[in-house]
């Protein structure tokens, strides 16, 4: 099959592509550094020419609230609109567990707004809502950072390894819509601030957590399971220990 993957150059995006070639699928890495804009339309009909599933996981290049919702509409639009050029068969996006739940924050306004693209779009379509990538522990503490300490909510989350996620898209991307949600989720359920106050710590990083149950997730406040899934996830293998020692070796 030809798929193209929107944001073929990204964390996730990369490892999908490889995924995909890996078991012999003309998969197109589409994003701006090979042409292809899905804000602006450039490349975009060109691309999607004789394919029939497209992955959507491009992400906005600004978390600024406006940036996002803009970017996510924007990028739906225009890539709904050439879907359906292209007689495209099956839609397949990344998103996050929880984003219906999440509608305080600006971010999540946005995946929002792109999930209501897609419903409307007329296209088969499979949502893959993942829970958050082991890899953005160190942007989740950035974004609670206040001088020395990073205020995080002691909520629970279930973060799974990139692999693991990529390794998921590529098979729904492979299997036949399922006009719906998926969820995908890492093996260990843990509280957030404890999580990152460990990835601190593992990486010898000086700024201590403290845990407040007010303290806001890229705007919203979360209860104890806003970011876990509900029955039934799909689990990925790798837990903290593992991805962190399997990421220190890369390095
Ligand atoms: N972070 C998490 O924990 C988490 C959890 C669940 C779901 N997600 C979702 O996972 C998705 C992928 O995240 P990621 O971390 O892999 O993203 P990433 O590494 O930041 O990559 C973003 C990709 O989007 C592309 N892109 C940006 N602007 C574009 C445009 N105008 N047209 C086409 N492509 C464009 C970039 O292309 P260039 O490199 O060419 O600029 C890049 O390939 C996002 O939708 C996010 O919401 C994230």
């Amino acid at each position: 099959m030809k798929i193209v993957v929107i944001g073929g150059s990204g964390l996730i995006g990369s490892k999908v592509v490889k995924e995909l070639r890996a078991r012999d699928h003309e998969a197109i890495a589409a994003s701006p550094a090979s042409g292809v804009n899905t804000i602006t339309g450039e490349g975009l009909a060109e691309a999607l020419a004789g394919a029939q599933v497209v992955v959507d996981v491009a992400n906005s290049p600004s978390f600024a609230d406006d940036a996002v919702l803009e970017f996510f509409e924007t990028s739906g639009r225009n890539l709904s609109a050439a879907e359906r050029a292209a007689g495209v068969k099956h839609h397949v996006a990344l998103s996050v567990v929880g984003t219906d739940r999440l509608a305080e924050s600006g971010y999540f306004r946005g995946k929002i707004a792109q999930e209501k693209l897609i419903r409307a779009a007329g296209i088969p379509y499979t949502i893959v809502h993942s829970t958050q990538f082991l890899e953005f522990l160190g942007g989740i503490a950035q974004s609670g950072t206040q001088g020395d300490t990073v205020h995080l909510s002691p909520a629970y989350i279930q973060p799974i390894a990139s692999d693991d996620i990529a390794l998921a898209v590529a098979d729904y991307a492979l299997g036949e819509p399922l006009n719906g949600v998926v969820e995908v989720a890492g093996p260990e359920k843990v509280r957030l601030s404890d999580l990152v106050q460990r990835y601190l710590s593992a990486t010898h990083d000086p700024r201590k957590v403290v845990s407040d149950v007010h303290a806001r997730y890229f705007g919203a406040e979360l209860k104890d399971d806003t970011l876990v899934p509900g029955a039934n996830p799909r689990l990925g293998k790798t837990g903290f220990d593992a991805w962190f020692s399997q990421s220190q070796a890369v390095r």
